[in-house]
């Protein structure tokens, strides 16, 4: 199906060369344009159910993370879009997506809202929303009419391709955020008054290369009044900085979705582990894997968080393999590391590495045994007080000490251990540790002081994942070693006095993975 234009194919044939290109997507059918047709088309729909929804859950916590936001940048606009669809080839779309950003500030989720931009107007300190400095306003293209041409005619936003979307009473309900026509308002929210601040100008702080017309809209009214476009630049950058820090600590309700989101794909690692059988019989088994874990994100949730990694045998010491196009053997490991995103967008990240065949290997279950107790002393010091930084320290401390004893570090432990050392990392050269969130990288624009040398805080939702990685190609470790890669990857919550662990339910241990495999297996 596409969309077409009202152009009878019937009165077009001297055209065929003076067409232009973007037209010709519509020459492989045609709707009618008559008047009969258009007057037919407006009437005898039902009227469109016009009772209003309840707030969403998330409105009052989405009102406070504003607050956040509008306490920081006081004095100035400020714009925050949520993106367009994005093109996948020709005239198909992905799936829907919001910046994050722009998700975490009004708490909408899974297909809300192409092109909508949130502006904040400043106000007189402390007279804003809930005493901020700041009126937030929603811009979308709301619903149209049945009786609009929109209705029927406009394939990527009229209700007769896409089903019902909200209208703008409706989505001000559900939000508590005041709503308008973004094609009616949005250009002069944007711009009214806008200008140098030394000659009394409204400073506008983009969220920038989220939207390219809020950007030429931006560019353009600076332009036009003067603005210094290097020095806003540089304050535009502050906006996606801050929109990560706000980010750093979860809310109830966020963490309420991160369990949903933990939840929903340790049930696809269940999935994953009914699925290997048959992965081992099918010439591209990685894939069977991918699938049987999809399914369950797809069920459970939006989507994945992330392009999930089925890495089997040799593949699981490519860090990013998620070409998954390889077999499955017996004998082999297979490394799976994938995420559900809730349909709040929120996503887990978890990472189990499983003997295909339900037995480890002696060596398989060695490397293994050193990654859980890596992750165990990363777990240890996760708690209010410790730094990022050192949940690496002590898994990677743990890793080094057992190269060590294996006598694979070409120095003595303290020489790698030290700054100018670090060999150990050849065989795990990624980080233990990322907050996850609405981003399962997440609040990655913070300032490195908030981020790896930011103290740990009640509500921080982060991963523990070491790993050990011996490519076959890897001359430096004996044979036994190459072609083993193996992750072990959990999520955690920061408490008052420690940390929980949200996977803690997915067997995680050598032994407690046999078992289940054998379970599961077992049906
Ligand atoms: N799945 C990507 C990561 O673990 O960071
Ligand atoms: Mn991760
Ligand atoms: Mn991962």
């Amino acid at each position: 199906m596409t969309e077409e234009n009202n152009t009878s194919s019937n009165d077009t044939p001297d055209m065929a060369t003076d067409q232009p290109i973007e037209d010709r997507v519509n020459n492989r059918s045609q709707r009618p344009s008559s008047d009969a047709f258009k007057e037919f088309m407006a009437g005898q729909w039902a009227p469109a159910d016009t009772t209003l929804p309840p707030e969403d859950a998330v409105a009052p916590f989405a009102a406070k993370r504003r607050l956040g936001l509008s306490q920081r940048f006081p004095g100035e606009r400020l714009v925050i879009p949520a993106g367009p669809l994005k093109v996948r080839s020709n005239d198909t779309d992905y799936r829907f997506r919001p910046h994050s950003g722009f998700a975490h500030m009004t708490g909408l989720g899974l297909d809300h809202e192409p092109d909508a931009v949130l502006v904040f107007d400043p106000v007189e300190e402390g007279t804003g929303d809930d005493g901020g400095n700041h009126r937030a306003t929603l811009y979308f293209r709301p619903m149209a009419g049945r009786d609009t041409e929109e209705f029927y005619s406009n394939s990527r936003s009229g209700e007769f391709w896409i089903g019902q979307r909200p209208t703008l009473p409706e989505l001000r309900a559900r939000l508590g955020i005041p709503t308008a026509h973004m094609d009616e308002a949005l250009e002069d929210a944007i711009t009214r008054g806008a200008g140098n601040t030394a000659l009394g100008g409204v400073r506008i702080r983009l969220l920038r290369d989220v939207d390219l017309n809020c950007d030429a809209l931006v560019d353009t009214s600076r332009i036009n009044t003067g603005v210094d476009l290097e020095e806003s630049d540089k304050l535009d950058a502050e906006l996606p900085e801050a929109l990560s820090e706000l980010r750093l600590v979860k809310d109830e309700w966020e963490i309420e979705q991160m369990r949903a989101a933990v939840d929903a794909t340790m049930n696809g690692f269940h999935d994953v582990a009914r699925a290997l059988p048959r992965a081992v019989e099918h010439k591209r088994g990685e894939r069977v894997v991918e699938g049987a874990f999809f399914s369950r994100a797809r069920e459970e949730g939006n989507d994945l968080g992330y392009d999930t990694i089925a890495a089997s045998g040799n593949n699981a010491t490519v860090l990013h393999w998620m070409r998954n196009s390889g077999q499955v053997n017996s004998g082999d490991l297979i490394l799976v590391d994938a995420g559900v995103e809730a349909d709040s967008l929120y996503t887990a990240d978890i990472t189990r590495t499983m003997p295909v065949n339900g037995k480890y290997t002696e060596i398989q279950r060695k490397i293994y045994q050193a990654i859980v107790d890596a992750q165990d002393a990363a777990f240890a010091v996760a708690k209010p007080g410790t730094t990022f930084r050192d949940l690496h320290t002590a898994a990677i401390t743990v890793l080094a000490e057992r190269l060590d004893a294996w006598g694979l570090l070409p120095v003595p432990l303290e020489e790698a251990l030290a700054d100018t050392g670090q060999q150990h990392r050849r065989w795990m050269p990624h980080g233990t540790s990322h907050h996850l969130g609405l981003d399962v990288h997440d609040c990655a624009q913070a300032r490195r002081d908030m981020y790896l040398d930011g103290i740990l805080e009640p509500g921080m939702v982060f991963t523990i994942e070491p790993g050990l990685y011996f490519k076959a190609e890897d001359l430096a470790v004996p044979e036994e070693y190459r072609g083993i890669g193996v992750r072990l990857e959990d999520d955690v919550l920061v408490t008052e006095d420690g940390c929980v662990n949200l996977s803690a339910e997915l067997p995680r241990t050598p032994d407690e993975i046999e078992a289940w495999m054998a379970r599961v297996q077992a049906g």
